[in-house]
Order: C-alpha cells, then sequence, then structure tokens
C-alpha cells in the first residue's frame, strides 16, 4: 500500500515514519498543502492523508480522478473546506478524524477565557513597558462567577462544557440537536437568542459550514450583556468580524479570543509570501489589549497529533482492506 501524505508537520512526521514501519505501507511526504498543483506527487497512491484550512476544490478532485486515487482522508475534524458537489462529481472518497482529542481544544478554550477574565495581554504588555504598577492595578473576573453560553455540544463543546462546570461556572448551552443524556448542570435553552442574553461569556464550537456563516451577526452580538466575551475555536466564518470589532470598540463587549478568525486565509497567504499579515480586521483587532489572536492551534498537542495520524491511516486501511473508511464524510 502506499499513502502520499501533504500538509506534514514536524510531529506528525513522527508518527507517519513509526507507522510506515509498524504497518509496513510506502509513504510520501510533504508539509506542502494539496492542490491540482502538487497532486502529481501522490501518483501510484491508494490514498491521500491530508490536513489544511485552504480549499479542496474542483480541479483538485478531477486530478485525483486522472490518477486514480479514490480516497482523500483528513487527519481532521472540520469539512467546512471541501467542494462536496465536486467530489462526488468525480467519485472521489473522502473520511476524517471527527474526535482526535476534545480536551486538546477544550483546554485551550479555558485558558483563553481565563487570560481573558485576568487580563493577562494588557498586564503582559504593561510589564513590558515597565509599568509594573499598572499592571498591579488590572483587576479581574472568577470563572466561577460566569455564566458560559456554549453554542454546539457535539464532542469539543460538550468536553469544553464539562471542564467549565468542573471549575464553577454556570453553564447554559443550544444545539440544534441537543444531548439526551444531558447531565444536570448542562441546561439548554430553545434559541440562540435565550442563550445571548443570558451568558457573560460565550464559547462556539459548531462547524464553519454555509448555514453557519456570521452566526453570531451584529443583531445578535448586540443582544448579549454589558461586559460579555466570546471565544471562537470553531470556524472564522461563524462571526462577523466587523461586527464584532464594533462591539469591542464601543466597550460593550469585555474582550475576545479568535483562534479561528474570518480572515485566516488571507494571513495564511501573507505569511507563506514572507510577509508580516497586514490584514486589516487582523490588525484592528491585534492592537486591542483585551483581543487574543491565536493562529489556529487550538487543536495542536502531542495527543491530538499522534490520533490525527493514527486514526486517518486507519480509515485508509479499511478502505483499502474493506472497500468502506470508518469514518466517513457524507
Ligand atoms: P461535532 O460534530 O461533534 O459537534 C458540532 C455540534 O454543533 C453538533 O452537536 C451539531 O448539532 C451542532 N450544530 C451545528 N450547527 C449548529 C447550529 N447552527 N446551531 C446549533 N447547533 C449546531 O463537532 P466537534 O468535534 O465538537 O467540532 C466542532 C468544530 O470545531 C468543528 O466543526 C471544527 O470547525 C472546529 N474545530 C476547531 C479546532 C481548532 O483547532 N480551532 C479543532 C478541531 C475542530
Ligand atoms: C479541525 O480539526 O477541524 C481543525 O480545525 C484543525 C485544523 C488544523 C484543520
Amino acid at each position: 500500500m502506499k499513502i502520499t501524505a501533504f500538509g506534514v508537520n514536524k510531529e506528525e512526521k513522527y508518527y507517519f515514519e513509526k507507522l510506515a514501519q509498524t504497518k509496513n505501507f510506502e509513504l510520501v511526504q510533504t508539509p506542502e498543502w494539496v492542490t491540482a498543483d502538487n497532486i502529481e506527487l501522490a501518483a501510484g497512491s491508494d490514498a491521500i492523508s491530508t490536513m489544511q484550512t485552504g480549499a479542496y476544490d474542483e480541479p483538485l478532485f478531477k486530478k485525483m480522478a486522472d490518477l486514480q486515487i479514490p480516497l482523500l482522508a483528513l487527519r481532521n475534524v472540520g469539512t467546512d473546506n471541501i467542494d462536496f458537489a465536486a467530489a462526488r462529481k468525480y467519485n472521489i472518497q473522502i473520511s476524517n478524524v471527527p474526535s482526535y482529542s476534545p480536551a486538546t481544544i477544550a483546554e485551550f478554550v479555558v485558558m483563553t477565557m481565563l487570560r481573558l477574565l485576568r487580563k493577562t495581554k494588557e498586564m503582559d504588555r504593561a510589564i513590558e513597558a515597565g509599568q509594573l504598577v499598572s499592571a498591579q492595578k488590572m483587576t479581574g473576573r472568577t470563572l466561577r462567577d460566569e455564566t458560559v453560553g456554549v453554542i454546539g455540544t457535539g464532542h469539543i463543546g460538550f468536553t469544553t462544557a464539562e471542564l467549565l462546570h468542573n471549575m464553577g461556572a454556570k453553564i447554559i448551552a443550544f444545539d440544534a440537536f441537543p444531548k439526551k443524556d444531558a447531565p444536570d448542570w448542562l441546561q439548554y435553552v430553545d434559541s440562540l437568542e435565550d442563550l445571548l442574553k443570558q451568558v457573560s461569556l460565550v464559547t462556539l464550537h459548531v462547524p464553519g459550514l454555509k448555514e453557519n456563516d456570521h452566526l453570531l451577526n451584529a443583531d445578535r452580538l448586540a443582544l448579549l450583556p454589558q461586559d460579555a466575551i466570546v471565544v471562537n475555536t470553531g470556524r472564522g466564518n461563524l462571526i462577523d468580524t466587523d461586527a464584532l470589532i464594533g462591539e469591542l470598540q464601543t466597550k460593550h463587549l469585555a474582550g475576545a479570543g479568535i483562534d479561528t478568525f474570518e480572515y485566516e486565509a488571507d494571513i495564511e497567504r501573507e505569511i507563506q509570501s514572507g510577509e508580516q499579515p497586514q490584514e486589516s480586521h487582523y490588525l484592528a483587532l491585534q492592537e486591542m489589549d483585551n483581543v487574543i489572536i491565536t493562529p489556529h492551534i487550538a487543536y495542536h498537542s502531542m495527543k491530538a497529533v499522534e490520533n490525527m495520524v493514527g486514526i486517518s491511516v486507519d480509515n485508509i486501511f479499511s478502505y483499502v482492506e474493506q472497500g468502506t473508511t470508518i469514518n466517513p464524510v457524507k
């Protein structure tokens, strides 16, 4: 069996090489994202293993069909960057890794919330500028006095809710499909609007599919109580960034933590061409003391990487040996 892995980082390389030895498959690896321009590298492969926030588009699927590579095995959860109509047109199968380590992202959310509640960015900046006295006057908020709105209670949202509950926060949740076996402490509301009116912190854990575009738009952000904080580790398109910047500038919102950013692709392009990010929304947010921007990194722990590589390879073996993957994406 031959697998070509695209978008491979240093940690993934270690696990891929280990698995290629123990499971005895031929491995080609590259740090490059897969596109129609570099897919030739995978000629003769049974499948592609990949992880990227860039698009999987029609030209890519057409070339996969030409090269007779039937399977695109994602190493990640999100499928918002896939042109499914094109994949169907060229009969390309897709699998993902629906749960590689929800705790990795959940812990990152809790860390971001605590950083915002305790104003660590403002404090670090003051200390770096030698203004220790001003840093000493910064007052924080305690998580156990907060009411957190969890939007989406799937793998990651529920794990996040559990951690926050265990730290003493009150949890209110909204999901299109509420958990049937929800514990007592997880209170569901019937609408997103109901949730937004009642919470002091909100965290997003729904997919970035087209229908969730700007789920938090200007009208909905306006429903949040004074000094609420928004955290987004879901996908950038879930928040109308212009509206978010407006709510931060008027000081209606007390802060934001953005791991997944609406203009992530623009920044990625700038970084890849060796420039400092100049994207205007990024610059506006980055300069604010009460906004923490991280580069789509919430997922990145060793446990997560091990599972991402291992489960994506299991999907490929299952497809080659049994004609179907363990985690097909429809
Ligand atoms: P999941 O499929 O287990 O849960 C998603 C939940 O959202 C489901 O319960 C679904 O019913 C609900 N949902 C979808 N649209 C909704 C809507 N409009 N209103 C209410 N509920 C809605 O997914 P997950 O594993 O928890 O992951 C969630 C998202 O997190 C992924 O789709 C991905 O975009 C993102 N993610 C980000 C990172 C990161 O590093 N920042 C890592 C992994 C995943
Ligand atoms: C996901 O697993 O969906 C992520 O957001 C991780 C990212 C590196 C693609």
